[in-house]
Formats: C-alpha cells, sequence, structure tokens
C-alpha cells in the first residue's frame, strides 16, 4: 500500500466511463468503479462451534461513520441469524444511546469489565431491540480507563482478555474505537481479527490515514501478528457531486482491493436512527441505507470465510 501522495492535495481525475463492452464482459460498475462481485447467500451457521471473529472499526477522525456503520453492519450480521455482540469502546457512549441504552444510569459498563476485578462480563451485556444483538455499553467513566491502564500489567491486552471469555457466545464481536489513537484503540486493535476503516467520502479524508495505517502495521509487529485489514468502506458518499465521485476514485487509488465495493451513501435516516435508538435495519428497514449496510454484510462474511 503507498503512501505516497497521501498528504498532498489530491490531483484527481474523472474516470472513463466504461464502454458498453467492459459491462458486458464484466457485469454493472459499482460506485468504486469496479465491476460488482457476486455476493452469495452466506451459509448458515454452526452454533456448536462459535468462535467470534473479532472486527475493530477504527478512524481517529470523528463524524466518519463507525459508530453508524458498528450498529447497522452488527445488524445486518444479526439477520444473517448470526450471534453479534457490539462493544462501545468510546466513552462518549454513542453506540449505547444509538442502541436505546442509556449511559447515565449504567451501573456497570465496560470500564468495570477492564479495571474492576471478579465483574462477571453477564451483568454488563445488555439486550437490544433486534434479535442476536448484544451491547457492552460504555460511558464516560471510559475516559478514566485510558488513564488507569498505563499502569496495568499487560495493558494493551485487557481488552483482548475480556472479550476472549466471550467468543464461545458469539459469531462476531464488533468494537466501535473512540476517534483517537490512544490506549483504548491499541487495546481494541490488539484484541481483533480485522480493522475496518471507515473513510467519509469529503476531500480531507485520507488526511491521518497514513498515521492510522502506520498504528496498525506496529501492533501487527509488536501486539497482534494475527490482525488483518478487512476493508475501506466509504460512507457519506453523494453520487450526484463530482467530489464524492474523485474523492472515492482517489481512495480506490490508494488502496485498491481492500476497498469494499459498498459504499454508503449519504442520508438524513442515518441520524434519525440515533433518535429512535435503532438500527436502520429496522427503521427503516425498505431504505436504501438498510440495503447497503446489508450488502456490507454480504462482503464482510465473504472476506472473513476462510477464517
Ligand atoms: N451515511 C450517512 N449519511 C448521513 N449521516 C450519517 C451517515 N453515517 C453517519 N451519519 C451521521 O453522522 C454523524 C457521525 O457519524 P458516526 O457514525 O457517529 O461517526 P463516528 O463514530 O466516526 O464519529 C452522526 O450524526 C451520524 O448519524
Ligand atoms: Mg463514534
Amino acid at each position: 500500500m503507498a503512501d505516497d501522495g497521501l498528504f498532498e492535495e489530491p490531483r484527481f481525475g474523472v474516470p472513463d466511463a466504461p464502454s458498453a463492452s467492459t459491462l458486458a464482459e464484466t457485469g454493472p460498475i459499482g460506485p468504486t468503479g469496479r465491476p460488482l462481485p457476486d455476493l452469495p447467500d452466506p451459509a448458515p451457521v454452526d452454533p456448536g462451534r462459535r468462535h467470534a471473529t473479532i472486527i475493530s472499526m477504527t478512524n481517529q477522525k470523528g463524524g466518519v461513520g463507525k459508530t453508524t456503520t458498528t450498529i447497522n453492519l452488527g445488524a445486518a450480521l444479526a439477520e444473517h441469524g448470526r450471534r453479534v455482540l457490539l462493544v462501545d469502546f468510546d466513552p462518549q457512549g454513542s453506540l449505547s444511546v444509538g442502541l436505546g441504552v442509556n449511559p447515565h444510569t449504567l451501573d456497570v459498563s465496560i470500564y468495570n469489565l477492564l479495571l474492576t476485578r471478579g465483574t462477571d462480563p453477564h451483568d454488563v451485556i445488555t439486550g437490544t431491540t433486534v434479535d442476536g444483538l448484544d451491547v457492552l455499553p460504555s460511558n464516560i467513566d471510559l475516559s478514566a480507563a485510558e488513564v488507569q491502564l498505563v499502569s496495568e500489567v499487560a495493558r494493551e491486552q485487557t481488552l483482548s482478555r475480556v472479550l476472549g471469555k466471550l467468543r464461545a457466545d458469539y459469531d462476531f464481536i464488533l468494537i466501535d474505537c473512540a476517534p483517537s489513537l490512544g490506549l483504548l484503540t491499541i487495546n481494541a486493535l490488539t484484541a481483533s481479527d480485522y480493522v475496518v476503516i471507515p473513510l467519509e467520502c469529503e476531500f480531507f479524508a485520507l488526511r491521518g490515514v497514513a498515521l492510522l495505517t502506520d498504528t496498525i502495521a506496529k501492533v501487527q509487529d509488536r501486539l497482534n501478528p494475527d490482525l488483518e485489514m478487512l476493508g475501506i468502506l466509504g460512507t457519506m458518499y453523494d453520487g450526484r457531486t463530482l467530489h464524492s465521485r474523485e474523492v472515492l476514485e482517489r481512495v480506490v487509488q490508494a488502496f485498491g482491493d481492500d476497498v469494499f465495493h459498498t459504499v454508503i451513501r449519504r442520508t438524513v435516516k442515518f441520524p434519525e436512527t440515533t433518535v429512535a435508538g435503532e438500527p436502520i435495519t429496522t427503521y427503516a428497514s425498505a431504505s436504501p441505507g438498510a440495503d447497503a449496510y446489508r450488502q456490507l454484510a454480504r462482503e464482510v462474511l465473504l472476506r472473513c470465510q476462510d477464517r
């Protein structure tokens, strides 16, 4: 993956329209400029052999769609019969709020699992309105964990130890990271099999991504050699603007096939779901936004298949 030019202002070119013959040979071209793959129906799960795949949603920039992606990818995976645990790993507690959990009234949260010895995860895990979708909620207490973890032994592996005990109960554990590259995010990456990077299709999307990929490489080197890039997800895409299309093209130039074919369009439905406290797959089940996350779930299942 070339880092060259990521900090420069991108010099965009407009993609040539695919010719009719290309379309006939390769199938329809998706928004990322590549032919859309055939996404098969996911196989049913074998509950007896559960061993959760752990995925972190990471980008130190705020407002790029990490929380929205964690909630809705989780809900879409649950629609496929997967048991899914969402981990709110941001002291802001937005994931908890987005699933109708009030962070201010929690007796115990992910903070206690990290730092209070003897806390039972099952006392912290809460169900949601979606079948098969649970959440480990957080609140502002978690900001203290960032400081307190510093003096712990094997501080980077704390979350990994907590989640290790839950792997047999779930098919997927999705971690919603805070907008930073601090110790909490390092814990999330250390605990994960895969990382997903949501990128907003806006002008400065690629600023800071080199620092993020550098951090991922360091975690792979020193803490978690099994960590893999699952994909880069374009979010807040507006296909009507040349600008959005150009940014997406630049992202594909930089990251190639690491970019998911699925692109999440900008729609006011997403902020609405936060107020409603439920995923878009139930709030507006027939909407294009819900379908986009369903398609992403198929891509994720395909990419995780051989683990
Ligand atoms: N595809 C989208 N279209 C429109 N608004 C979105 C979209 N995805 C997320 N949002 C909104 O943008 C804001 C930031 O998204 P969020 O998922 O919280 O980002 P992050 O977790 O990276 O900070 C939220 O208000 C959310 O509802
Ligand atoms: Mg967030």
